[in-house]
């Protein structure tokens, strides 16, 4: 099944959608924010592992923002047990991209269920030109386009350690990495006590076909957004988080994402 046998009323986004939970997603409470991105839809693109989930969480959370991260909702849904989960554990393990036909109506669904009145972070979506193109139409009916790219990078030595040494805990989401952000007691989550565990998909060999995949199918993405005049925001995501996260909110407010009234705590 192609991309274009999807019904549009399907997957069209409406403004004014309020927010639902549904996990892979996170809002924060913007009265914590002390600044704010005015509402803005930033696309954060990069290899695995050059910190998209880690950057992601920590700019909605400075921000207000609404965090979507597409690897998250799939790894929920795969892990349901449903008929669908079954389907996309097979992509996933193997490093493929899950089909575009498929993700798109996942992921556009989750979108358009989200208040993302305070701004959206879309993390891991769209990864295809297809899914770009697909995503631009449907925030194009809601008047809601995506206004940057925020793309980290690093180089794949850095990458592959970073991913063959991330643990997870599968309960409460938190990401640790067993040199650079090891959990207090061996291989236990420090908020929920949990066993830590490691992604099926973090494999050398698994990374380095996802590493390829991203080179060929979404590095040309970049250049879509590129062409359609939306800002792209590169990150040189060699360096601590918090040296990533200064970066990336520099480049945020060089791009004037910022809403700049009273808002100069940064
Ligand atoms: P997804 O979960 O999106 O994986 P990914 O893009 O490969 O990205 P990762 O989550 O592996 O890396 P990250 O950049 O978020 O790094 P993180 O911050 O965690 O997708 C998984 C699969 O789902 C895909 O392979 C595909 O099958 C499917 N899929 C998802 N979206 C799809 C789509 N749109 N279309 C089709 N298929 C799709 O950091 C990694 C580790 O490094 C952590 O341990 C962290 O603590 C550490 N770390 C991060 N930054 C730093 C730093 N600056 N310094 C030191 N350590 C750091």
């Amino acid at each position: 099944m192609g991309a274009s046998s999807l019904r549009e009323e399907e997957y069209e986004l409406k403004d004014g959608d309020r927010m639902k939970p549904i996990t892979g997603q996170t809002q924060t409470n913007p009265s914590e924010s002390s600044t704010h991105t005015a509402g803005a839809r930033i696309v954060l693109m990069g290899p695995p592992g050059a910190g998209k989930g880690s950057i992601s969480e920590r700019l909605a959370d400075k921000f207000g923002m609404v965090h979507l991260s597409s690897g998250d909702i799939l790894r929920a849904e795969r892990s349901s047990g449903s008929e669908l989960g079954e389907t996309l554990k097979k992509y996933m393990d193997a490093g493929e991209l899950v089909p575009d036909e498929i993700v798109i109506k996942i992921i556009i669904k989750s979108i358009s269920s989200l208040d993302s009145s305070k701004g959206l972070l879309l993390d891991g979506f769209p990864r295809t030109v297809i899914q770009a193109k697909q995503l631009d139409d449907a925030l194009a009916k809601a008047g809601l386009p995506i206004q940057a790219v925020l793309l980290l990078d690093a180089p794949e030595e850095v990458l592959l350690k970073r991913i063959t040494g991330r643990r997870i805990c599968p309960k409460c989401g938190r990401v640790y990495h067993i040199e650079t952000m090891p959990p207090a007691k061996d291989n236990i989550c420090d908020t929920c006590g949990t066993k830590l565990i490691h992604r099926d998909d973090d494999t050398e060999q698994v990374v380095r076909e996802r590493i390829n995949l991203y080179h060929k199918e979404t590095e040309p993405v970049i250049e879509y957004y590129r062409k359609s005049g939306v800002k792209i925001i590169e990150v040189n995501a060699d360096a601590t988080i918090d040296e990533v996260v200064e970066r990336a909110i520099e480049g945020i407010r060089q791009a004037n994402l910022l809403e700049k009234e009273g808002r100069t705590s940064l």
